[in-house]
């Protein structure tokens, strides 16, 4: 793991920054019990990834929904927040950081207490009629009988995560930019910075001359090329001294 004095150096940038935005992936929640995508124990590993992208769900929606509810909805209803989550979450509270852009669609930033997050992957916690476009909170939807229906005019329920051939939502888009463009450090957590349009928002921060502080276990795409302060470590120990740092645990 990365030194304390590394580590301490880099949160002493985030607490005296004019506007710091997290940029979070999967790996942010790995220790909340959720596979990451890539890597060793990666889900794309173990799953064809077909079973999220937007034609074969179209065409096999049962058969999709089957490996959603396996590979997404059974992990995330056990999972909690870990410290990382917390950590950031309270640093939001205390004016450290002003907002979290995540690829993640499991929810967790905003359970731990996060505010302003911008989920460029969509969210699980919500679904969409496929025929009427009817919105379901996931409270509503009963995952015991797949597909789900809509209750309206009984079409299809589709997660609003985005599927493979599926364009990112706008708004959050459009936000993550702005929140790019105006940060003066951007620490990101847990990604592979593999994925477009994605992996673009931190470049926009580093084309801002924003201070780039990446906490990763290994190297990212981003490490080499845009980084400033690689903090080598898993998220909650790296995070928990941040904490420690800023006295918010
Ligand atoms: N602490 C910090 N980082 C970790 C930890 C941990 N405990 N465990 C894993 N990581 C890192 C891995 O080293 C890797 O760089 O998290 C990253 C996870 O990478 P991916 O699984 O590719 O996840 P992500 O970068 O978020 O993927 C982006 O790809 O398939 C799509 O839509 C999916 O949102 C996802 C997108």
């Amino acid at each position: 793991m990365t030194s304390i004095e590394t580590i301490h150096e880099a949160a002493e940038i985030i607490r005296t920054a004019r506007y710091a935005v997290g940029f979070t992936g999967a790996g942010i929640s790995v220790e909340s019990g959720i596979q990451p995508f890539r890597g060793e124990s990666g889900l794309w590993n173990e799953h064809d990834p077909i079973f999220v992208e937007i034609e074969y769900f179209r065409h096999k929606p049962l058969a999709s929904w089957n490996k959603i509810k396996e590979v997404f909805y059974d992990s995330f209803d056990q999972a909690r927040p870990n410290l990382a989550h917390e950590v950031l979450a309270k640093m939001e509270g205390r004016g450290f950081v002003e907002s979290v852009i995540t690829q993640n669609i499991d929810n967790l930033h905003q359970k731990a207490g996060s505010k302003y997050v911008y989920e460029l992957h969509g969210t699980s916690r919500t679904l969409s009629c496929t025929e009427c476009s009817s919105e379901y909170d996931l409270s509503f939807a009963d995952l015991n009988f797949l597909p789900p229906t809509c209750f309206v005019c009984k079409g299809i329920l589709k997660p609003d995560i985005v599927f493979f051939n599926e364009p990112i939502p706008h708004f959050p888009l459009k936000r993550s930019k702005e929140e790019a463009k105006k940060a003066d450090v951007l620490l990101i957590i847990g990604t592979n910075a593999e994925v477009y349009p994605a992996n673009e928002i931190p470049v926009i921060a580093k084309e801002n001359e924003a201070t780039i502080i990446e906490i990763n276990i290994v190297k990212s795409e981003f490490t080499d090329t845009i980084t400033d302060y690689f903090l080598e470590g898993k998220a909650t120990e790296i995070m928990e001294e941040i904490g420690k740092y800023l006295y918010l645990i």
